[in-house]
């Protein structure tokens, strides 16, 4: 009788473990589809003419075949650790990337433009497509599928894909700090207006057939290698000021998302949070084995990014970028971006499925 029980109690917790496993186990994804900023972009600016794009060394150095993309880094970006961590493919490209092929379509692109926002003025004044320009390519998207994969086929990787939104930054750090296009408005009237022009673009998103939809947060940028330079005094500390507006807007956005997931029916709406996992990549940069967390390794490390980081400038570029958690001035290492992605694939997508 103590045996059989035993017996039953042993084949019971082997049941529990396997359904534990299979409900941890990442179901098949059809497509990622992105929306977003420079973070996320595999190259949507290099047709265009705008000084926010590097698509030229030593961007790309340690991607493969050491191809300046137009990524902004010096190897994959999120986008591309999200894309494998799903199971999909290794390279999320560009939907404006010439030689995209059908079974880039089948399985995603990344519509991203660097220098993008939630407030329209953010792309326009530095001539990148806006996030209302890529839910245009979207829809542009949306019609190539078709003809691709057919009506039916369409319509369930649509629905059944993955979607996900990073911006924010540049309406913060440039448009309401670096100009004076918003100065009608104090921080928390701008947060408001970014965080409702956040939720009018996901609710244009479920509107076109999408459903599951992950939307990041902004890090700390007090902590950009570039605001340090400007605004963190001597000694380059994080600016305060700074930190404290990306917390207010992750608060405000955070919660703008859960009244979304209510009020749009089978929606899936969740915030990733980017913010923690940064503050403790450049707060204890060390346990992660990066010797520098507050200059890029282009240049200086100070200024550079874009235009500013190019070959003639390299004299002063780092060796080992692997040491490095800022590729330039404002843009993380690819080994930075893995430790960032890793722990919200892993956390926070599965809620998803
Ligand atoms: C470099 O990347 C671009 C854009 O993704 C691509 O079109 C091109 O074929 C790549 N070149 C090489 C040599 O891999
Ligand atoms: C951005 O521009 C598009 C197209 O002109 C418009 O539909 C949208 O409402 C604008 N968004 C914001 C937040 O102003
Ligand atoms: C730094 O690491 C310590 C120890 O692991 C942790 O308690 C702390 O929260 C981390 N700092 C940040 C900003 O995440």
């Amino acid at each position: 009788m103590q045996m059989a029980a035993n017996f039953l109690y042993i084949i019971f917790l082997l049941l529990v473990n396997v359904v534990v496993h299979q409900s941890n186990a990442i179901p098949e994804v059809p497509a990622l589809i992105v929306f977003g900023d420079s973070i996320v972009d595999p190259g949507n600016n290099n047709g265009l003419k705008s000084l926010t794009k590097c698509n030229f060394p030593p961007y790309g150095r340690d991607f493969k075949g050491q191809n300046a993309t137009g990524r902004f880094s010096n190897g994959k970006i999120p986008t591309d650790f999200i894309a494998s961590q799903l199971g999909i493919k290794e390279y999320l490209p560009a939907y404006l990337d010439p030689e995209l092929s059908d079974e880039d379509l089948l399985t995603g692109v990344s519509f991203a433009s660097g220098g993008a926002g939630f407030d329209n003025i953010t792309a326009e004044v530095v001539s990148v497509y806006t996030l209302w320009d890529q839910l245009q390519m979207f829809e542009e998207y949306k019609r190539k599928l078709k003809s691709v994969a057919g009506m039916e086929r369409a319509a369930t990787i649509v629905k059944d894909s993955v979607y996900i939104i990073l911006a924010g930054s540049n309406d913060i750090m440039v448009t309401y700090f670096a100009t004076n296009l918003r100065s009608n408005y104090d921080i928390p009237s701008y947060v408001d207006y970014i965080v409702q022009a956040a939720s009018s673009f996901i609710k244009n998103l479920y509107n076109l057939g999408v459903q599951k939809i992950g939307i990041a947060g902004v890090p700390p940028l007090g902590c950009e290698p570039m605001v340090r330079t400007l605004r963190g005094g001597i000694t380059r500390e994080c600016v305060e000021i700074y930190n404290q507006v990306s917390v207010l807007l992750n608060r405000e956005l955070s919660a703008e998302l859960i009244r979304l997931a209510h009020e749009l029916p089978s929606s899936q709406i969740i915030y990733l949070d980017v913010y923690s996992i940064l503050l403790d990549l450049v707060t204890n940069s060390s346990h992660y084995g990066f010797e520098e967390a507050t200059r890029g390794c282009c240049g200086s490390g100070k200024v550079e990014a874009t235009v500013l980081c190019n070959e003639e400038m390299s004299a002063l570029t780092c060796e080992d970028t692997s040491k490095y958690l800022f590729w330039d001035a404002f843009h993380p290492t690819e080994r930075a971006y893995e430790l960032l992605v890793t722990p919200l694939v892993k956390n926070y997508l599965p809620i998803l499925f």
